[in-house]
């Protein structure tokens, strides 16, 4: 029989990505979002995609209890993958009651939820956020995580312990399984879905394409003064949709009975730094396009490099990072064309 997975907050770049994955996998899925951060087009692309005109759209507040019941007594869920949450790093720090709320309670609400229907397998979107400036890369997931630089950064790592007690404290009813995602870039190669940040891009693809398109004047490139070879700093870029296939292969992990441990951590990264300005410079070549930028003074909080080691993922969970950075880099511009195309 077919197996059914919530996805929370699937509307969004990264949960949309993720529902096409599953669909085409064998999955029923239930989307669920309170469009708080996106609108509809990310839930009309999936259809367009995977051919699934009735694709199950549920309107939840994830932080209203008694929905998220209701959404756990409606439909036979085996699987919930979590992603409702606020994750913009500056807002975090001046709104910290809202991010804390929001983030805490809609995935307490899950795991209530989760724990009243006699258990469920549980998928939490952490980030790399939680190793903060690592002592050495690349990073395992046993690095240890340092105290987090702002309260979306806490929210990550609380969740991540919330959840691993929630399992111990389930007698093996409810599992976990918590993906750090290092920087997630680009769009799904048909250019119907991608990244639709509202206002000023906070992350760096987004900036470079609205940059590229005409939408932004120049791209502020955040210190170039750091000890790394080019004085930029050095990330591990990771196709958006290599990342969504990681959660196929992790909901499939836990539904046919392969984990290790009752909770599990996998880095989702490519174990490929790259520095910011390599990727500008790519971003330039592969698309034809000239990229007005300039350095400025370094960006509080920025760690100076990170990147994964996946081995863990690529052995265990059988996952590994395929597409080059300059296919990413063309379907982020091809995404942003999209976008151009349409409000034309
Ligand atoms: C950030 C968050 C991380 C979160 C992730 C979500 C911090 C410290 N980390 O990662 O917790 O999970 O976003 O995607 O904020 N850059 C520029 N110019 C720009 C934008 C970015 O030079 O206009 C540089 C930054 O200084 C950084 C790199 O590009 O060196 C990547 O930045 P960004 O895309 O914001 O991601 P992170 O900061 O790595």
């Amino acid at each position: 029989m077919k197996k059914t997975v919530l996805v929370s907050g699937g509307a969004g770049f990264i949960g949309s990505h993720v529902t096409v994955e599953l669909i085409q996998a064998g999955y029923d899925v239930v989307m669920a979002d309170n469009f708080s951060n996106c609108d509809r087009s990310g839930y009309e692309g999936v259809k367009q995609i995977t051919g699934r005109e009735d694709l199950p759209l549920e309107e939840v507040d994830f932080c209203n209890a008694a929905q998220v019941h209701a959404l756990f007594a409606k439909y036979p869920i085996d699987a919930v993958i979590h992603f409702a949450a606020y994750k913009a790093v500056g807002e975090s720090v001046e709104k910290p009651v809202m991010y804390y709320k929001n983030n805490l309670m809609s995935f307490l609400n899950v795991l209530e939820a989760a724990q009243e229907k006699g258990g469920c397998n549980v998928l939490f979107s952490s980030s790399a956020t939680v190793y903060g400036e690592p002592d050495a890369v690349p990073v395992t997931e046993k690095t240890p995580r340092k105290p987090a630089t702002s309260p979306y950064g806490n929210t990550k790592q609380m969740c991540e312990d919330i959840l691993r007690d929630t399992v111990k404290a389930s007698g093996g009813t409810v599992k976990g399984i918590l993906l750090r995602y290092f920087n997630p870039i680009g769009a799904h190669p048909s250019a119907l879905i991608g990244e639709l940040p509202r206002g000023v891009p906070n992350n760096l693809v987004p900036y470079i394409t609205q940059t590229a398109v005409g939408k932004r004047p120049c791209l502020n490139i955040f210190g170039n003064d750091y000890p790394t070879p080019d004085g930029t700093c050095l990330r591990d870029f990771i196709d958006i949709v290599d990342l969504a296939k990681a959660h196929v292969c992790a909901v499939g992990r836990m539904l046919e009975g392969k984990m290790k441990a009752d909770c599990e951590v996998f880095n989702i990264g490519t174990g490929r730094p790259l520095s910011v300005l390599e990727l500008v410079n790519a971003f330039e070549k592969v698309n034809g396009v000239k990229l007005n930028y300039k350095f400025v003074p370094r960006r509080a909080g920025d760690v100076v490099s990170i990147w994964a080691d996946p081995t863990l993922a690529n052995t265990e969970m059988g996952w590994k990072a395929t597409r080059s950075i300059e296919e990413t880099l063309k379907s982020a511009w091809e995404w942003e064309l999209h976008l151009k195309n349409q409000q034309q």
